[in-house]
């Protein structure tokens, strides 16, 4: 019989593809952010050519390392863990083909239309019509393939792991076909169904439950499952993890307005944004200390283990953008840390220190399983890799904290007469040497992809088909 058509082996092949894809674009993804970091070092970088300017590769970007990078990993990983904790295989082989193809289409696109200056306008939306809908398509897709695979579980509850994906699946269907409806006009310009404030709040009602459910609540399944398992230990707290789910996707919805303080918003729906930002707190603390305390009995293994690092140290800089989330969701707060590089700092402490850190632990995990192998190729290199990736973190956002405050004060400091004490390129200058150490930061954290693209092709060498197939067969019932 046929390992690819067999029921009795789990679906490797999209798995693999998916998780080799996550490197590919996370070498691609935060190369291209080093080089706008550095543009903003050094302005003849931008060559002075539309296509390659500091506008049009910044969007470039976000979408290869949001939807490239973290989408490659986030497919890799949900559709793994799907099949193992239900004991069965992918319901269907072809459309989970499709979706592989398809979201590699979309991203293709991306990088052809972006720097070209398709463009709807709307940050993280930013794809014209035609691949909008493909991704529309492909997504619809995706949860077909999970949901269905659910329902022919062999086994009896539904793992915590797949609930965080499931609405992760679910609210990024909705968020996505809500927010881009929009009139076409011609093959590569549309425009929005919404118009001035209303357009404004559902792109941050977009934008926010992006981040929540998309660089969050996606990036929860992969903590439910890879952090018990590398560190072999079950999750600390079964009923925390029910909670903490409820919890967090009843709020996280009603924080998009703190994206918009102080603007033609109604103020209370500021007001309201503020408030449930402050209390998204509770949540996410409860899934953060859910991760780490499952490490109870087990913290020795830090020392040994450098995937576990990568997982441990993900749930700390989870712990602490979340709670520099909410405060910066304060009106007060807000005023200073809107528009400078603070929030800046803020994302990439969630995107490099969270997600991305997260990503490469659970792939470290994935790559040896997959293709056949006890473990990669060098476990060295993953700790070469694991200290890149924090020391670059901590610069990058250390650099954007000095960067922000001085911005933000500098500002709105007004002499007695009430002129601005500061020209804006004043506030630039400064900046400069935070702009310096934050490409150098970026440049560590992207080095240490290449160390893992190195290790990777390494084990992947050594694989071999017999060993990669006999991996491949489903365990029995409680093995997974
Ligand atoms: C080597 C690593 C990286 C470097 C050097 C880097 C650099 C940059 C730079 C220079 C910007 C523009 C900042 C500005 O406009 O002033 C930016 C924006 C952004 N990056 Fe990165 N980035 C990296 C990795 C990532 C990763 C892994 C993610 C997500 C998973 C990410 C998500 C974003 C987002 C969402 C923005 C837009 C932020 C906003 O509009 O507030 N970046 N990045
Ligand atoms: C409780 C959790 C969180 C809260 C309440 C929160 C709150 C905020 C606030 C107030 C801003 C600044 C808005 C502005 O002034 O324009 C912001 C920006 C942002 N945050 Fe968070 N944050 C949280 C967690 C996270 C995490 C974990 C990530 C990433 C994985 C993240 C990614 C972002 C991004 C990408 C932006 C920039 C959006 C833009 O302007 O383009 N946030 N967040």
């Amino acid at each position: 019989m046929s390992t690819a058509i067999s029921p009795t082996a789990y679906n490797y092949k999209v798995v693999r593809q998916f998780a080799i894809m996550t490197v590919v674009w996370g070498i691609l993804g935060m190369g291209l952010g080093v080089f706008i970091a550095s543009q903003l070092v050094w302005p003849e970088l931008n060559f002075g050519l539309p296509w390659t300017t500091f506008g049009r590769l910044r969007p470039l970007h976000t979408n290869l390392v949001i939807f490239a990078f973290g989408g490659c990993a986030l497919f890799a990983t949900s559709y793994y863990v799907v099949q193992r904790t239900c004991q069965t295989r992918l319901i269907s082989d072809s459309l989970a083909a499709f979706t592989f193809w398809g979201w590699q289409a979309v991203i293709v696109g991306a990088i052809v239309t972006l720097p070209l200056g398709y463009t709807t306008t709307k940050e993280y939306a930013e794809l014209e019509w035609p691949l909008a809908i493909l991704l529309a398509i492909v997504w619809v897709t995706y949860g077909l393939v999970f949901f269905g695979t659910i329902t022919k579980r062999k086994t009896k509850h539904i793992y915590v792991g797949n609930w965080f994906y499931g609405a992760f699946i679910v609210v990024t269907a909705m968020l996505h076909i809500v927010n881009h409806a929009s009139l076409p006009v011609s093959l590569f310009k549309s425009y929005s169904a919404y118009a001035g404030a209303t357009d404004a709040m559902i792109q941050w009602w977009y934008g926010h439950n992006a981040v929540g459910f998309f660089l969050t609540t996606g990036f929860l399944g992969m903590m439910y499952y890879f952090v018990p398992k590398q560190a072999e230990r079950p999750i600390y707290s079964y009923r925390l993890s029910i909670v903490h789910f409820w919890a967090l996707i009843t709020l996280y919805i009603w924080a998009g307005p703190h994206h918009l303080h102080y603007t033609a918003l109604p103020d209370w729906a500021q007001s309201l944004g503020m408030a449930m930002s402050i209390i998204l707190l509770a949540p996410s603390w409860g899934g953060m200390i859910n991760g780490m305390m499952t490490l109870s009995g087990a913290w020795h293994k830090l020392r040994t283990d450098p995937i576990l690092r990568f997982l441990v140290v993900s749930l700390a800089f989870y712990g602490m953008s979340t709670f520099e989330g909410p405060m910066m969701a304060i009106k007060t707060v807000n005023s200073l840390s809107h528009y400078t590089d603070w929030t800046i700092g803020h994302v990439h402490a969630g995107a490099l220190g969270w997600v991305a850190m997260i990503s490469i632990g659970a792939i470290y995990h994935m790559i040896p399983k997959l293709f056949g192998r006890a473990q990669m190729h060098s476990i060295g290199l993953i700790n070469t890799h694991f200290w890149l990736a924090t020391i670059g973190t901590v610069l990058y956002i250390a650099s954007m904290w000095v960067n922000g405050i001085t911005q933000g004060l500098m500002w709105r400091a007004i002499n007695d007469d009430g002129t601005l004490t500061y020209s804006f390129v004043e506030a630039l200058q400064a900046s400069h040497p935070g702009f310096i150490v934050r490409a150098l930061g970026g440049a560590f954290f992207a080095s240490g992809m290449l160390f893992m693209a190195y290790n990777v092709w390494r084990t992947v060498r050594a694989s071999n088909p017999a060993e990669a197939k006999a991996a491949e067969q489903i365990a029995v019932v409680g093995a997974h």
